[in-house]
């Protein structure tokens, strides 16, 4: 098995992610608390990328807190406006202007609870790619999708509609983060070879839409139900280049131990 961490795939080096997504977690005084113990937590000679993606109230307060510890930041979802007349919604500016440079677009829970569509989700890839955040683009299949067999037909489908007019020059930076919706919050992750043989497919996809080099260069993160005793399993997979957590990244102590077993993998 390959080092993941900083290791060769198509002649591009990788460097594993490991995200939190914390979702609508924790109070100020209890992001404050992550964000000072945090950095004595992990690794001193870090190969991995770590980033947060907190709530939008904490993203300024963090920013310097966690830069400090080498962490990224990152929003939890953007929209494609500039300004104006969008109530509840915050733009690709704002998100830079606290110090983001990573975020999530597509999640199954704005899917599923907000009704999300892949044309808005379209929408905002573009805006994201526009401005230069980097996008964490979340695609995954629900379990009766996967019983009825449709699960690859169901990812090519939100890969692509999410990704129609790109350029290959806009996918520069693009992460993907595969996660099946039956393994988000339910304590039942997907099998390390399930995650793997869908991550493979996805690579597939975007060799035929970006070509193989673009393909081999473009990270693709699992995501649902990620822990401590699974982290391993999920990274030494060859086509899984990190993570994206959700109830695991909201202890300091757990999140900073799956950076530390993620390294040299
Ligand atoms: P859990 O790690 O809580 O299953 O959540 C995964 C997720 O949705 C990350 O975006």
């Amino acid at each position: 098995m390959s080092t993941n961490n900083g290791s060769e795939r198509g002649g591009w080096m990788r460097v594993t992610l490991i995200a939190g997504n914390w979702k609508m977690n924790k109070s100020r005084r209890e992001a404050l608390a992550f964000a000072q113990v945090v950095p004595s937590l992990l690794p001193d000679t870090g190969t991995s990328e770590v980033l947060i993606c907190p709530p939008y109230t904490m993203l300024y307060e963090l920013q310097p807190l966690l830069a400090a510890a080498g962490i990224k930041l990152g929003g939890q979802d953007v929209f494609w406006g500039d300004n104006g007349a969008y109530t509840g919604e915050i733009s690709a500016s704002m998100l830079l202007d606290t110090g983001c440079t990573y975020v999530i677009i597509g999640h199954s829970e704005r899917r599923q609870v907000m009704g999300e569509r892949d044309a808005l989700i379209n929408k905002k890839m573009h805006k994201a790619c526009q401005e230069k955040l980097i996008p964490i683009l979340c695609i995954g299949e629900t379990l009766e999708q996967r019983k009825d067999g449709k699960a690859e037909k169901v990812v090519a489908q939100q890969l692509e509609q999410a990704l129609q007019g790109l350029s290959s020059q806009q996918m520069d930076n693009l992460v993907l983060a595969y996660e099946p919706v039956w393994a988000i919050g339910t304590g039942v992750n997907a099998s390390g070879q399930d995650a793997q043989d869908m991550c493979r497919f996805i690579r597939e996809q975007l060799k035929q839409l970006y070509g193989s080099q673009l393909a081999a260069a473009i990270r693709i993160l699992y995501g649902g139900s990620v822990k401590e005793d699974n982290i391993k399993e999920f990274l030494q997979q060859q086509d899984i280049d990190g993570a994206l957590i959700g109830g695991a990244s909201l202890d300091a102590a757990v999140f900073a131990n799956i950076v530390r077993l993620g390294e040299n993998v």
